[in-house]
């Protein structure tokens, strides 16, 4: 597969992967992946059936069935709307048990392959540039302290008009990293190959513009 229309963004939770990641994909008319929506859908299909996410041979069955469309801003799931379902903290934490399974990620590879367009992708996650698009034309790695993640993470979801808790979202963005990070197949990590963009101090449009810099280098 070539993959020299694609740009990977990995990094962890709340640091920004997918609003920048649409935005870099809008202005270049890529197409984009979500691929954290895909472990979410899994995790919450798994729910729905009963099946527990520690049953690894069960939830990559779910994984390989997964009805699924993402059409703007809507993601079905068997026709149901469940966009922002899937976006509530217990979902993610059940996609980042259900991450770790190994059948589960290979039943999800080609999948993530399958977004990618003639016209291009930029596709976010952690494993974007080491294990889906290892030969992506560009990865970059974002980053971002723990705080400013926690306080980012809660400003979207008070935006949303959602009940957030500082201290919770705290502790569930360390307790999903470190899984992420100390797994044994695809842990989350900067590869040697990737741009690391620490956003700490910079807000969006920057990190975009930095992207959309680098990717004309590539070019
Ligand atoms: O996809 P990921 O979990 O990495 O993060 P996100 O949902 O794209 O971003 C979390 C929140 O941080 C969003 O509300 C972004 O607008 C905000 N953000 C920010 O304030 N400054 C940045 N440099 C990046 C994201
Ligand atoms: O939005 P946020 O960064 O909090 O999470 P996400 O990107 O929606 O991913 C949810 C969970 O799925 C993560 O905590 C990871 O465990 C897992 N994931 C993964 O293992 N590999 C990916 N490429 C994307 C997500």
């Amino acid at each position: 597969m070539n993959q020299d229309l694609v740009i990977a963004i990995d990094g962890p939770s709340a640091s920004g992967k997918g609003t920048v990641a649409q935005l870099v994909a809008e202005r270049l008319g890529f197409a984009y992946l979500d691929s954290g929506a895909l472990y979410r859908l899994t995790a919450l299909a798994a729910l729905q059936q009963g099946v527990a996410w520690t049953d690894e041979v069960a939830v990559a069955q779910v994984a390989t069935e997964l009805d699924v469309a993402f059409v703007g801003e809507r993601i079905l799931l068997a026709s149901a709307d469940v966009a922002l379902a899937i976006r509530a903290e217990e979902i993610g934490s059940g996609a980042s048990q259900v991450a770790a399974l190994p059948m589960v990620r290979a039943a999800l590879l080609q999948r993530q392959r399958e977004f990618l367009t003639a016209q291009g992708l930029v596709a976010d996650g952690r494993d974007m540039g080491s294990v889906v698009f290892p030969s992506a034309k560009l990865k970059v790695f974002l980053s971002a302290s723990a705080q400013v993640r926690a306080e980012r993470r809660y400003k979207q979801l008070i935006g949303r008009g959602e009940e957030a808790d500082l201290a919770l979202i705290t502790a569930d963005l360390q307790s999903r990293d470190d899984r992420d990070r100390q797994r044994a197949v695809a842990p989350l990590a900067q590869s040697a190959d990737a741009f690391l963009l620490e956003t700490s101090n910079m807000n969006v449009e920057t990190a975009v513009a930095q992207i959309l810099d680098w990717w004309q280098l590539k070019r």
